[in-house]
């Protein structure tokens, strides 16, 4: 099985698409290769770009407090992107290019095989439950749900959610994206206690 080094320098030379042309930085993914949680956005910005790490920006300072306020601590989750590169302007990713980049995502997923997977916004949450199997129907009617799945021979769940720019944007979603990281939390301290103390996520 190949590990998340392995993908990680395969991306670092990837020219799938043309947004390895504009790109400042490849950002690949960041965290921890045995997490429990993987969380997916939906492309890099212009911080992102910058640093080639994922969520450094705004929206990733309102991520790892929403995750600190439920006790996940950002080193031991895997925190990745349907797409390596910015796309110029932060403009919508396009179809060529999620096509392009997307086999890196299902091979991050296959690596760590995690627990969870916390879609963040529509974009991810269509391409990661349309990997295995399930229609997305639209971030308001299934954000907050649990899709379980099946990932070589191991149950784990899928849970869409808003993506915490949109939080940024409309505060008023902040609440219902806070009840969405609690319910994660909560689903991993139960699987937790199946675990013993020395494997801990
Ligand atoms: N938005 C995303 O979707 N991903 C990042 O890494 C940063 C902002």
């Amino acid at each position: 099985m190949e590990s998340i080094k392995d993908i990680t320098n395969e991306i670092l030379k990837c020219k799938r698409c043309k947004l390895h042309l504009t790109k400042t930085n490849y950002v690949p993914g960041d965290g921890n290769e045995n997490a429990r949680i993987v969380f997916v956005g939906e492309a890099p910005g212009r911080e992102e770009d910058k640093q080639g790490k994922p969520f450094v920006g705004s929206a990733g300072k309102l991520l790892n407090e929403t995750l600190l306020k439920f006790g996940i601590r950002r080193e031991r989750v895997f925190i990745t992107n349907v797409l390596k590169c910015r796309p110029p302007n932060n403009r919508d990713p396009l179809n060529e290019e999620i096509e392009a980049c997307i086999p890196y995502l299902y091979r991050q997923i296959m690596a760590i095989k995690p627990d969870v997977i916390v879609c963040l916004g529509r974009h991810s949450s269509k391409q990661v439950l349309g990997f295995f199997g399930e229609k997305f129907r639209g971030i308001t009617s299934d954000r907050g749900k649990f899709f379980e799945v099946m990932l070589n021979g191991k149950k784990i769940v899928i849970m869409p959610t808003y993506h915490p720019a949109a939080i940024l944007y409309k505060p008023q979603l902040k609440d219902v994206f806070e009840d969405d990281i609690k319910k994660v939390a909560e689903i991993i301290g139960k699987l937790e206690k199946k675990r013993t103390l020395f494997d801990f996520f």
